[in-house]
């Protein structure tokens, strides 16, 4: 094991700047179908859901009917009585009935429990009361609905204006606001004063569903006295959670995770685990949990609704001088990660535009509705809405061009964030949105009288890593076998996005050994050492720095048995198609290892990378944030028929800058995957809810945008070759969900002359908007604007 990197490196380091960087690659930077590509088309890969053992039992929850009140009486004995219903358990049978999050690091939030089972007080609609196994799924379900709950309703808040009033109703004896995070810098007051204009906005989004494919879901089961389970789960590390749920030392639980069908943060906090794990405790059986569609729109976590206020001091060339947000989140009823998410949200506010004097604070508020946590872009995409939209009302204001106002604001590399670090990696953000708007091509024109034409794009700036205060770090371990084929071993999960897949080819460009002979086994807290959750788009940046260093130092330990066999400078070495090669003369990567054998030298190499760490002060507002920052722009031509209010996107271009791409077939399947996600936030996504009660807990009437409603998305990649990942690539799991929402409001403003505010642009919406009297329609100009 090596460990070479400082703890602490200083602000603004490449702290991975890679000695094979520019090398001629083979295997990185192309698209192999290999690994859970080939499982999936085949349809063999085993979800979750998809593991069966004898004698197992199946899983129901009963979950709150009202939002808020306290609980009088919970009657199982109708239920119980049920023939193959095998226990019941309520808050009583919970060992340690509380979770505490602290996902701030415990940086200025209040300290809140969160019940497994709720024992005497329901706080939103959805809230799990009591567990049932049975020995069919329909014996469950039948006997989850004959448990009787009496409550005692009381009043609720259901809305963060609401929740942060004076008097308004506890919702949590410790307060309504969760944390309060502000992020200063330099002297808003005075610069706001000196600009020569002041620009408002107040933008507002929605509560918006994962909607994955596959719902929460595993199965629990006990074997040599642990609590196992196999789970539909980013993150195996919760084990140590379920461990403390179950007052069982750590060691008897372990947590092996399935590849899942989708995750986007709703897999980050725990689902079914202590639920099955506690059943699978108590009864000795195998327990599997699945929610059905229906349970998992009621109650699995949503994205935030942001209320953002915005304030913006220009100087009439365009220049910002100053700018204060204000952020309030609705966390729901408990905290799950909502701190973090916030501090995102206050964090990237400005996004990529120089603000020398900047207030952001952000407030994450409980409600009774139900728990946000995280969701793909973590804070740090909702806030594209607001900045977004707050440049072109500039740029309106002042006469300018949306291109000219950004190109005044622009950071360049070397600039002074908010938090007061500087980025020192590429900012290519003009350059995505040159591409961008020159890939959009020819404006059409509209295609009916009634219909109107518009354009507009969104640039966006989105962190990816941990929070450097938690002083992230990665472990993956190789090992070269007797015939030369290949084990990795790293405790990542993965989602669909090729986490484990792009590992087997990092290590393949390094020791040369051929894809198929290289077999990656991943998420089993039992296992394969610690890589940390797959959140945060920081996988490849972890793992994947983990394992370049383990195959490095891997090659380094075979590099003089090699030299034996061969004779020749290591400098004319070439690790390729399973040899090792120096001119004419070769040797195979089995005679490497039976060499190594015969001399006692290890052939498997365990590395633990460090992520960058630092502090954040919370009261000054000033400290380190995240590593390193991905850049982008999309852009949109739309047609807003005028008669229906139906917004029709037409083309769709997506820029980001990757650093560069290890798999490009994958890179451009999230950006488009991001896109689309995005779209249907901006377009059609919400979570109506009345009084904490939800209105669409079905595919029905939760509208998703299918294949039908939008174009292709054509994907522009720039490689800066500057990001902080393995080989200088950047993360692009969740930055490409940012500009969608901004992009399409800007196209939707060109073609109608009013700009929407509020999440998700629907046809009412829109006719609203038209009827407000706020503009009047005109045609607009092929490139006005542009
Ligand atoms: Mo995420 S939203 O950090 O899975």
């Amino acid at each position: 094991m090596s460990d070479v990197l400082p703890d602490v490196l200083p602000n603004g380091d490449v702290a991975s700047k890679d000695p094979s960087s520019d090398a001629d690659h083979r295997v990185v930077g192309t698209s192999p179908a290999h690994h859970d590509f080939v499982e999936k088309v085949k349809g063999t890969l085993l979800y979750a859901s998809d593991w069966k053992l004898p004698g197992m039992l199946y899983g129901k929850v009963v979950r709150s009917q009202i939002a808020s009140g306290h609980i009088v009486d919970i009657d199982t004995s109708v239920a119980a009585a049920i023939p193959g219903v095998v226990t019941i358990l309520t808050a009583e049978d919970v060992p340690n009935n509380q979770i505490i999050e602290h996902a701030s690091g415990g940086l200025g939030e209040l300290s809140v429990a969160q019940p497994v089972l709720a024992a005497d007080r329901v706080r939103y609609a959805g809230e799990p009361i009591a567990l049932i196994a049975a020995s069919e799924p329909e014996i469950a379900e039948q006997a989850a609905d004959l448990v009787e709950v009496t409550y005692d309703e009381l009043p609720g808040v259901y809305d963060v204006e609401t929740a942060i009033a004076d008097g308004a109703p506890l919702i949590h004896e410790e307060g309504n606001v969760l944390v309060n995070w502000n992020i200063e810098r330099g002297d808003v007051n005075n610069a706001m004063a000196d600009a020569d204009v002041v620009v408002d906005g107040e933008y507002r989004s929605q509560h918006v569903e994962h909607a994955y494919l596959e719902p929460e879901a595993g199965v629990a089961w006990m074997e040599n006295d642990v609590v196992t389970m196999r789970v539909s789960t980013q993150v195996i590390e919760h084990a140590t959670q379920i461990a403390a749920v179950l007052g069982l030392p750590e060691n008897k639980v372990r947590v092996i995770a399935s590849y899942m069908g989708g995750g986007f943060g709703g897999k980050e906090d725990m689902t079914v685990e202590p639920h099955i794990g506690l059943l699978t405790w108590r009864t000795g059986k195998p327990v599997r949990m699945v929610w059905s569609r229906q349970e998992s729109m009621l109650a699995s976590t949503k994205r935030h609704p942001f209320l953002m206020r915005y304030r913006t001091g220009v100087m009439r060339d365009g220049t910002i001088v100053a700018q204060e947000t204000e952020i309030l989140g609705d966390a729901g009823a408990y905290p799950y990660l909502s701190a973090r998410v916030l501090f995102a949200g206050a964090a990237l506010a400005a996004g990529p535009y120089r603000v020398p004097n900047v207030r952001c604070t952000s407030r994450a508020v409980f409600t009774n509705n139900v728990p946000a946590s995280a969701f793909r872009g973590f804070g740090a995409m909702q806030v594209v809405f607001g900045y977004e939209s707050q440049m072109d009302r500039i740029a309106r204001r002042l006469g300018l061009t949306r291109e000219e106002i950004r190109d005044r604001n622009y950071y360049v590399k070397g600039d002074t964030i908010p938090s007061g670090e500087s980025i020192t990696t590429a900012i290519e953000v003009a350059q995505t949105r040159d591409l961008a708007l020159r890939h959009l091509g020819a404006l059409a024109p509209p295609t009916s009288p009634h219909k109107r034409v518009g354009r507009g794009f969104g640039c966006s700036m989105q962190p990816y890593g941990r929070t450097i205060w938690f002083r992230d770090h990665a472990s993956a371990w190789l090992t070269l076998q007797t015939d030369g084929s290949l084990l990795i071993r790293s405790g990542v999960t993965d989602l669909g996005a090729g986490q484990a897949a792009s590992l087997c080819q990092i290590a393949a460009e390094v020791l040369g050994v051929p894809l198929d002979r290289i077999s990656v086994y991943i998420g089993d807290t039992a296992l394969t050492p610690p890589a940390g959750g797959t959140f945060a788009t920081r996988q490849l940046y972890m793992s994947g720095n983990a394992l370049l260093r383990a195959a490095h130092d891997l090659r380094e330990t075979l590099t003089p048995v090699v030299q034996e066999l061969l004779d020749r400078p290591e400098s004319e070495f070439r690790w390729a198609d399973g040899r090792v090669s120096a001119g004419e003369s070769s040797v195979t990567l089995a005679d490497v290892a039976k060499q190594c054998h015969e001399h006692g030298v290890n052939t498997s190499n365990l590395y633990t990378w460090r992520a960058r760490s630092g502090q954040f002060d919370p009261v000054q507002g000033q400290g380190g944030t995240f590593p390193d920052y991905t850049f982008g722009t999309h852009a949109a031509e739309v047609e807003v028929d005028l008669k229906t209010g139906i917004v029709e996107v037409r083309k769709y271009v997506a820029s980001h800058d990757v650093g560069r791409q290890i798999n490009p077939v994958r890179v451009e399947g999230q950006i488009q995957g991001g896109a689309m996600q995005g779209l249907g936030y901006a377009l059609m996504e919400d979570c109506p809810l009345d009084e904490g009660q939800p209105l669409s807990t079905l595919f029905a009437n939760y509208l998703i945008p299918s294949s039908m409603d939008m174009p292709d998305i054509e994907v522009v990649v720039v490689e800066s070759g500057e990001g902080c990942g393995p080989l200088n690539a950047r993360g692009i799991g969740e930055p490409p969900i940012g500009p969608p929402a901004a992009t399409i409001a800007s196209a939707i403003e060109d073609a109608i002359g009013v700009r929407p505010t509020e999440l998700p642009i629907t046809p009412e919406r829109i006719l609203r908007l038209l009827d407000g009297g706020e503009t009047t329609i005109r045609i607009p100009q092929t490139g006005e604007e542009q």
